[in-house]
């Protein structure tokens, strides 16, 4: 899949491109036995991939910090499948707090976990620390899906052996983790204002989605546990994303239309890798497209990747430390 398949949307080994809609790659598929978490599920693609996997009968989790737009959302689902089973419950990445304080919250429903999405996102910010002091981008895109991740492990793999049902958890990368820091993570500088490039620390922190799902999956591997870990690019899509580059990317597109998606679109490689059975037992891989692709060498190298869970590990354990 390249940049021909890109823009021709021709289908690829899956049967499936850059045409495909969430809603055509879900065809035939029934997801009434299972319960989904999306992870900024109020809008943008994660908004789009709650409708459809309402649609298919799931019962949908957004975990969102706008909890105006979450109900915004829920009811846009309603509208079209009044059947829909969709519960809100806040989440804000950037604090681990907020993070723990989900985790209870959900645990606490005593629902079965089988697939997560970590799909919520922050990109291209000004130089910023989370309330843990974090850099912004990394703590939202990358620390804080690593510790819910962790939070929530535990309940995916009980939920896979009570049902034998396979869970799956879903990073959302992107494109954008080839532009990162020369070493890939700036682990001795992370969170330093000199040298700070938003570009650069957002692919920074999708490089790190994808090591993260490559190292967990691993690791799941080697338990034994019925849960698989992929990361994915959704595409080019006009999102809120884009808020602080917003004149940019409308620039951008003019002359690059052709290789942009819409949100319909920009949700199919999300609920293909969640959804489709013929992504069964697929494990630590990367898609684009509908398709499994090759990321970076630094998204392959799998020293970076114990390197980054390791270092993921210590900074939740100083900053949880630190604070309560
Ligand atoms: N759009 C693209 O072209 C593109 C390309 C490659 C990868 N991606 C990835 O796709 C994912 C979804 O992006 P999108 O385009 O759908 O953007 P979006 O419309 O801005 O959606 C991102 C969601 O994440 C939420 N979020 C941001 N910070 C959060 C926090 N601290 N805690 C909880 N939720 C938070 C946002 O909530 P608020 O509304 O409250 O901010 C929003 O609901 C992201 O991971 C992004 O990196 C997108």
């Amino acid at each position: 899949m390249g940049i021909f398949s890109l823009v021709t949307g021709l289908p690829g080994p899956s049967g499936f491109g850059s045409s495909s809609t969430a809603e055509q790659v879900t065809g035939g598929v029934d997801a009434s036995n299972l319960t989904v978490i999306i992870t900024g599920g109020a809008s943008g693609i994660g908004a789009e991939t709650a409708r459809v996997f309402a649609l298919r009968g799931a019962h949908v989790i957004i975990a969102a910090r706008n909890m105006e737009a979450a109900t915004d959302a829920k009811q846009l689902i309603l509208k079209t499948t009044p059947s829909a089973r969709v519960d809100l419950l806040e989440l804000d990445l950037s604090s681990l707090k907020s993070v723990r304080a989900f985790s209870d919250k959900f645990l606490s429903m005593d629902l079965p976990l089988n697939i997560l999405i970590n799909n919520a996102g922050v990109m291209f910010c000004p130089h910023q620390l989370s309330e843990d002091g974090t850099e912004m981008q990394f703590a939202t895109n990358h620390i804080g899906h690593f510790q819910l991740t962790n939070l929530l492990l535990e309940k995916m793999k009980s939920t896979a052996r009570k049902t034998g049902i396979e869970g799956r958890i879903v990073n959302l990368s992107s494109v954008a983790h080839i532009y990162t820091y020369e070493d890939g993570i700036r682990f001795s500088e992370l969170n330093e204002k000199y040298g700070y490039s938003g570009k650069k620390a957002y692919g920074q922190s999708k490089l790190a989605n994808i090591l993260h799902a490559n190292e967990l999956s691993r690791r799941l591997q080697e338990e034994g546990a019925n849960v698989t870990v992929n990361s994915v690019h959704p595409g080019l899509i006009m999102t809120n994303l884009m808020r602080h580059t917003f004149f940019l990317m409308r620039m951008l597109k003019i002359v690059t239309y052709i290789l942009w998606k819409n949100v319909q679109q920009g949700a199919a490689t999300t609920c293909y890798a969640a959804l489709h059975p013929s992504v069964k037992g697929v494990t630590g891989k990367y898609f684009v497209d509908c398709n499994e692709a090759k990321p970076s060498s630094l998204a392959r190298d799998e020293t970076l990747a114990r390197r980054l869970w390791d270092f993921s590990e210590k900074l939740v354990k100083a900053k949880t430390c630190d604070r309560w």
